[in-house]
């Protein structure tokens, strides 16, 4: 309804619920208690997977684990290197585009061609990893279904909500969104939630190219399942190789619904304010050991994860961290790695023996197969100490060509000499299209954002951007207010919005006062990363060597690391760059599920001026109005009659 209020009283009205949802800081917490609280926890389960009890045969069907996908068995597709328009079409449409010479910032292709996909969303049980559970499902699959396109095709995907009791929207991670704001899926900021039994289907460019996924943006939904791969075809001549193994999505895995666990993290019971994950998943598969859960329907060696390789072949992998808190450690035993694209940026291939994901990061790695037809390996994954979790390892098998189905790897793992708080090496990180930085242009905005949590008045651990907690308002998104009013309105400080105005370079310093590290996503763009290092503030210069690996940004100021997402060390600092001038209001947030929870999240806005006439020109493109009063009619029908109370009960940010 509230679209059809003139705009101002639609704003007062917004600030007033706002100004009600205000926190007080009564209290923070110093560093030492977070870090005990976060070692105390819940009691631990006293299990850690081996690769001594896993037995070969799986005791579960691939339907019981994973509905009907496919992942993770060795029926899942592998991918050629494009999607071809014909039988007879050998080459790809991006045609003399290289990964090497071709900016894919401004030089993406229009293929015209648009990748059609429905997706349902709706319950379902599965026992993932023989403990069964109410999950959250993408057309009955977990992962979800896997969307592949060529690098300038236009995806379109209709959703539809028949989660019963809950809004939805979907975000497309890593996608720039140019022009297309308003298809970036975030409720509360972009759009209004996809109301139960309603649908909306988005349309956005695939203008970067490699790897990502989707993932519900409303509250911790996509920890409960509803998550899935990304595959954008595109030049691979800064690394080629002969076969493309498809998403391999690693994800931490708890046994509750993502609602009982915000429930714990908004509470006020410090031993649960950090939840710890259950278990370590591979493509949606692990096992457990029954005997050491507390579960009467847990069902043993439920069945992992298996991958093929042919011998003497290059193949490719795209791993995906789509978990809700922990830091990956990912290794193949006796099989070296070349890193060749981190999030959507190819890079010059590195080789490595493990690789490190932060929540929502990307790491492509290209694995020569080098050992015998029968061979099998393990996969490994491993939940870093410096996350919150009981059992930390995900197993997954390779089965060499010939290698009977159901045999089991003997190899040893790679020893892991690498920090368990901090990312892929900044040295390390040469992207192929060199964008220098030039360190004597000041950008047109710089931003000093202090990261931080407290003890509200009630009780409840909330974390801070600039001493000011986010909180979405789902009835009232952010964008349709900035459309209707020029200037920019003001909003409320909960909505930790930063208005860049017509800034074209904007520098962000993220001081991080807390001992955890964050993984902090930028939607609508990628930015560099001009200096990071744990423990300490920003001093003001760019070193190109550093005392600390980590963050010996060697390429300064030829070409510095870019990505979507970067994992903000411990105390300590990075300095970010990125070009703003992708009109919109863009969130930034930390990508553990349960700190965005609590509120670490900020949204800029970007070419302010732009908006209105760019929103006017979509608006017959879009259904945003739709959403809006189809999901003010559902919230109306969950109050009282007679009583005030038009929103949904949100106990956590909403995001
Ligand atoms: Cu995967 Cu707001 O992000």
């Amino acid at each position: 309804m509230l679209f059809n209020l003139p705009s101002t009283l639609r704003c007062a009205l917004y600030t007033a619920t706002l100004l009600s949802s205000l926190v007080t800081p009564t209290q923070a917490l110093t560093p030492a208690e977070y870090l005990k609280l976060k070692q105390d926890g819940n009691s631990d389960l006293a299990w850690v997977l081996t690769s001594d009890g896993v037995e070969g045969k799986p005791a579960l069907r691939q339907n019981d684990t994973n509905g009907n996908s496919l992942l993770g068995s060795l029926d899942a597709p592998t991918y050629g290197s494009f999607i071809p328009s014909g039988k007879r079409d050998t080459s790809p449409p991006w045609g003399s585009r290289t990964a090497l010479k071709t900016n894919p910032y401004e030089e993406s292709p229009d293929t015209g061609i648009i990748r059609k996909y429905t997706f349902n969303l709706a319950r379902g049980m599965l026992a993932s990893d023989g403990i069964p559970k109410s999950v959250m499902l993408v057309n009955g699959q977990f992962p979800g279904p896997t969307i592949e396109a060529n690098w300038g095709d236009m995806i379109q995907v209709t959703v539809i909500n028949n989660l019963e009791n809950e809004g939805t929207a979907v975000h497309w991670h890593g996608m720039l969104q140019t022009g297309t704001n308003d298809q970036d899926g975030v409720p509360g900021i972009t759009q209004c939630p996809i109301a139960p039994g309603q649908n909306y289907t988005y349309s956005f460019r695939a203008s970067l190219y490699g790897t990502s996924w989707y993932h519900a943006h409303y509250s911790a939904q996509y920890v409960s399942g509803l998550y899935g791969a990304m595959i954008i075809h595109g030049p691979t001549d800064n690394a080629p190789y002969d076969i493309d193994l498809g998403p391999v999505l690693l994800a931490d895995y708890y046994y509750r619904d993502y609602y009982s666990v915000v429930k714990d993290v908004m509470g006020n019971d410090s031993s649960k304010i950090i939840p710890k994950s259950d278990n370590n998943l591979i493509n949606g598969k692990g096992v457990t050991d029954c005997t050491r859960v507390n579960s009467s329907s847990c069902t043993p060696n439920a069945g992992l994860a298996r991958f093929r390789f042919q011998p003497g072949k290059v193949h490719r992998l795209r791993l995906i961290n789509a978990g809700a808190e922990g830091i990956q450690k990912f290794s193949i035993d006796h099989h070296p790695m070349r890193v060749m694209a981190v999030d959507f940026v190819p890079v010059t291939p590195y080789t490595t023996n493990i690789v490190t994901l932060g929540v929502g990061q990307r790491v492509d790695v290209l694995v020569y197969a080098g050992g015998q037809a029968t061979d099998y390996i393990w996969m490994r994954s491993t939940i870093s100490s410096c996350s919150a979790r009981h059992q930390p390892n995900a197993l997954a098998i390779i089965n060499y060509s010939q290698a009977d189905p159901h045999g089991i790897p003997s190899t040893t793992a790679f020893l892991d000499p690498t920090d368990p708080c901090a990312e892929e090496p900044l040295s390390q990180l040469t992207p192929s299209y060199p964008i220098p930085f030039k360190p004597s242009l000041s950008p047109d905005t710089t931003l000093e954002l202090d990261i931080a949590f407290l003890i509200n008045a009630t009780g409840s651990v909330l974390w801070t951007i600039n001493n000011s907690s986010f909180k979405a308002n789902y009835n009232v998104p952010l964008l349709p207010l900035l459309t209707r009013s020029t200037p920019a309105p003001q909003f409320p400080p909960t909505q930790n919005t930063y208005d860049l105005g017509s800034a074209r370079t904007t520098r962000l310093i993220i001081n991080n006062n807390s001992p955890a590290a964050h993984p902090m996503h930028l939607h609508g763009f990628d930015f560099q990363i001009l200096a990071a290092a744990p423990n300490g503030r920003w001093n003001g210069s760019f070193p190109s060597v550093s005392s600390n690996s980590n963050s010996n940004n060697k390429n300064l100021p030829s070409n510095p690391a870019r990505r979507d997402t970067y994992l903000l060390p411990p105390n300590g600092y990075v300095v970010l760059q990125f070009q703003s001038t992708n009109p919109g209001i863009w969130p930034f947030h930390c990508h553990i599920a349960w700190h965005v929870s609590g509120g670490l999240y900020a949204n800029f806005v970007a070419q302010t001026a732009m908006i209105p006439a760019q929103q006017q020109q979509r608006k017959n493109e879009t259904q945003g109005e739709g959403l809006c009063l189809s999901w003010d009619k559902w919230t109306q029908s969950l109050s009282e009659p007679g009583s005030p109370t038009t929103v949904v009960d949100q106990i956590d940010s909403g995001l």
